[in-house]
């Protein structure tokens, strides 16, 4: 199936591997990539050298093309981007838009820069600063999301820009590929069903409370760090919903220590990476220091398998996913499911 997204990016399907922190390293990276997805290491929860280290990992695991997620507002998003173009890096895709200068550097280099959007005025941005291609989150997308459903905000970026829109939030089967491509799209961007394969590195015990999610059991809450974030509904999440503002603070402070601890930034590195997320935002300091929560808690979840003290990014879908499919195997019957929707709906009655 060919299409502006597998044209751009050189792959063999019109399916994303989204960028996810703690969970899109090497190993489900190369695996998308050689099922024949645009694989995306999530790069934001990763030192600057564990991403030249990853970049590197996932070139030994395959010859095909990948991309790696920043965040555009980190103070060392300079060295992050330096990175790609030394170790020739395909793609480029943001958490946050970039700026101008940054897209225009990354496209000099060659980098094809596909930043996330979760509102049209975004991608209008984006695509005016030229942006090659934009991912458009629906609110129903795991992580970070915003409030519009996928079934309105995609067709309204659609109409809104002229580059190749890709359709994230929601997405798990064939169906789900031919009604985005029905919409405009150009291919689809999937975190959560991506996260449930066998080369998902997340923790089988995790993986159990994805599959065991139904729809209902997904919620949107600000209170892990200020900013509206799906997720699993757990119990963690109910005590941070129900607890003092000054309790939350305590345990922010606490855990922006480790994350420092962990991801080698010093105090006033992290403190300017909370200016520049405070920029032209309604956040409050403690919300900025909630912010820096969020890796450390992922992490707990994602990689040390405490379900019990981490938070379970997630789209809705985990309430309709219940296997743990290899990539190749994800891949392979997404594409089949496609082409027979295509063809039943083609077929005469
Ligand atoms: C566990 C998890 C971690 C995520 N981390 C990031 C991230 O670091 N950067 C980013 O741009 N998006 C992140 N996302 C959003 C995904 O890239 C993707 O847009 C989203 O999962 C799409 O919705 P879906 O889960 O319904 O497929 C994350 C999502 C999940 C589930």
């Amino acid at each position: 199936m060919d299409t502006a997204l597998t044209r751009l990016v050189g792959v063999r399907r019109p399916i994303v591997q989204s960028g996810m922190g703690w969970v899109a390293g090497p190993r489900l990276v190369s695996a998308a990539a050689e099922a024949g997805a645009l694989g995306v290491l999530g790069s934001a929860t990763m030192t600057v050298d564990g991403l030249r280290e990853a970049v590197r990992e996932v070139r030994s695991r395959t010859d095909a093309p990948f991309g790696v997620n920043l965040r555009a507002d980190a103070a060392d998003a300079g060295d992050r981007v330096r990175i790609l173009l030394d170790e020739g890096v395909r793609v480029a895709s943001f958490a946050l838009a970039p700026s101008r200068e940054l897209i225009t550097e990354l496209k000099e280099a060659g980098v094809v820069v596909i930043p996330s959007v979760g509102a049209r005025r975004h991608a209008e941005k984006v695509a005016a600063w030229g942006a090659d291609a934009v991912i458009v989150q629906g609110g129903e997308g795991g992580g970070h999301t915003g409030e519009v459903a996928t079934t309105v905000l995609l067709p309204q970026v659609v109409d809104a820009v002229d580059i190749p829109v890709v359709a994230a939030g929601g997405f798990f089967d064939g169906r789900g590929l031919v009604a985005a491509l029905a919409y405009g799209a150009a291919g689809v961007a999937m975190g959560t069903r991506f996260l449930l394969t066998s080369e998902s590195t997340v923790p089988d015990v995790v993986k159990a409370r994805y599959l065991a999610a139904g729809v209902r059991d997904v919620t949107v809450t600000r209170a892990v760090d200020g900013l509206p974030h799906r997720m699993l509904r757990t119990d963690l999440v109910a005590s941070l919903e129900r607890a003092g503002r000054s309790r939350t603070l305590l345990h922010a402070v606490g855990r922006a220590a480790a994350f420092r601890r962990l991801s080698g930034l010093s105090w006033p590195r992290l403190v300017r990476d909370g200016l520049a997320m405070k920029r032209g935002k309604e956040l409050s300091w403690s919300q900025v220091l909630l912010a820096a929560n969020t890796p450390m808690l992922l992490k707990s979840a994602m990689v040390d398998g405490r379900t019990d003290l981490g938070v379970m990014a997630s789209g809705q879908v985990a309430g309709v996913i219940d296997d743990l499919p290899s990539c190749a195997e994800l891949v392979e019957r997404i594409m089949k499911e496609a082409e027979e929707t295509l063809e039943g709906l083609t077929a005469s009655p």
